[in-house]
Formats: structure tokens, sequence, C-alpha cells
């Protein structure tokens, strides 16, 4: 019996199972690195906006702290859906929303902008880097920061080697198939999912989706150099998870403007 693959929009089909793809990553720690940045470059932070905050884990790690009145929104509407039932089941007050980050719109200020696990990547010209910088600056209050993390060629290089091929069966429900490739003259990395909803145990009726996910991957000098034409100041450019200056070999950096 053949299956049609049907081909949905990214983090679509995923967000049901995106915790699940997502289960190594330590999104705690990751979430009080962010509150470290912040405590050190902008301690009296209180309102907070999370950009692509997908199914809001960092938002709600972030809201435990009881310090920071978070607003978080995410351009896929499947992504906000799951977030916002996690947020209900534990009586979150952040504001979740869909928002693209090409399209900003907020009469609030904040005075720290987020937007973390490389979804700047996302942004595959230049231009829309800079439209990006140019929004976020015009809602950030006086002293407001910027942080966002980005990921080099090399992570990318050693990322196929474990992601490519990756296959798992969730439950009776669904099972789902990772290919990963870079293409180091264009930077571009792309994951492909191949997701399978089960309507019984076994492979029979079957849904069969596919996403195609397309990032562009930045080394740190090029970064730096669209960030120059922008308004902001490089803080800080930190090598992964560190306070500790980013180099040549980082995997992923995490920029933090004012
Ligand atoms: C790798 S996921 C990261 C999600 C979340 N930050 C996390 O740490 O789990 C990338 C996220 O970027 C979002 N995204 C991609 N392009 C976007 C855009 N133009 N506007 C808003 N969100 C976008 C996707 O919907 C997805 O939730």
């Amino acid at each position: 019996m053949s299956i049609d693959t049907k081909i949905n929009p990214p983090y679509s089909s995923l967000a049901d199972i995106y915790d699940i793809v997502m289960s190594d990553v330590d999104y705690e720690t990751w979430a009080d690195y962010i509150d470290e940045i912040i405590i050190t470059h902008n301690p009296e932070a209180n309102h907070l906006l999370e950009l692509a905050c997908g199914t809001g884990t960092i938002a709600l790690s972030l809201e435990e702290l009881d310090c920071y009145d978070i607003t978080a929104t995410d351009g896929s509407s499947d992504m906000i859906r799951v977030a916002k039932k996690k947020g209900a089941s534990v009586n979150s007050k952040i504001h979740f929303e869909v928002m693209d980050f090409n399209n900003i719109k907020s009469n609030k200020s904040y005075d720290v902008v987020y937007l973390i696990f490389d979804s700047i990547n996302y942004l595959k010209e230049e231009e829309l880097i800079l439209k990006l910088h140019q929004d976020v600056k015009n809602i950030l209050a006086p002293n407001g920061i910027f942080i966002y993390d980005f990921t080099t060629p090399r992570n990318s290089r050693k990322a196929v080697k474990y992601l490519d091929n990756d296959t798992h069966t969730i439950g009776n429900k669904y099972r789902y198939q990772r290919e990963s490739s870079y293409d180091a003259k264009n930077q571009i990395h792309t994951n492909v999912f191949q997701i399978e909803q089960l309507k019984q145990t076994g492979n029979i009726g079957t849904d069969l989706f596919k996403e195609i996910h397309k990032q562009k991957i930045y080394s740190q000098d090029y970064m730096c150099s669209i960030i120059e034409k922008t308004e902001f100041t490089i803080l800080e450019a930190y090598d992964g998870f560190q306070l500790l200056p980013a180099h040549k070999n980082s995997l992923r950096i995490t920029m933090v403007l004012q």
C-alpha cells in the first residue's frame, strides 16, 4: 500500500511531538543561562519578550523564577497552541501569541528581547536580519538588551553526524525520521522531518507528513559584520552556554546586544 506524503509548513505537524523530539535538551539549564545573562547585563529587567518561543519551555522555566513578566511569541500557530496548553496546565501568566519575527508588532516596550535555539538561523538573508534588529530596537526600553544565539559551520558539520537518519517511535501514536544535511558551500543546513501519525498500532492507516527546515549558518565574523550595520553595540559574544568569550571553534554563539 502506498501512502501519500503531505508537505506541511515547518513546525506544524512537528508541534505535537516537538517536546519529545527535543527531550535531550536541558531547557532548565538554558533558561538559567538566559537569566544569568540578564542579571549580568540588565539586572533591573522585568518585562521580557521571547521571539520564536516554540512550545514555550524556556519561558515557562523563566517564569518559575518569579521575577519576570513574560510575553512569548512564535510564528507557528501550532507551536503556540501547544505552548498555551502547557501554560494553562501550570496556571502560567505568560501571554503567548502568534507573531512572525519578520513582522514584530508591539505597543509595549521590553527590557529584554530574546530569541534562542538558533531560531535566527531561519533568516537566510542579511536584509531580514537587519530588519529584525531594527524592529527589536524599536521595542526595547532604555538599557534594554537583545539576546540571541546562532550556530556556526563547525556545529553543522558535527551535528549532521548524529541528527541524520534519526528515527524514533513515540508510543503507538507517532513515528518520525529526521534527515539532516549540510551544504557547506552555501552554508545551508537542512533538516527533513518525516512524521507518521499512526491511526492504530503498526503500519496500517498512517498519515505521513513531511516538513523541510532550512537554516542559514553564520560564522561569528559574518554575524558581527551584520550587527555593525545596526544601531546595536555588542556587549558580549558568548561561547556555548558559558559566560566566556566566543572563539573561532565555538559551535553556538550567544550574542548580547544593547
Ligand atoms: C528550533 S525551534 C526553537 C523553539 C524554541 N525557541 C525552543 O527553544 O524550543 C525554532 C522556532 O522558530 C520559529 N520560527 C521560525 N521562523 C519564525 C519566524 N519568522 N517568526 C517567528 N517564529 C519563527 C519556529 O516556529 C520554531 O518554533
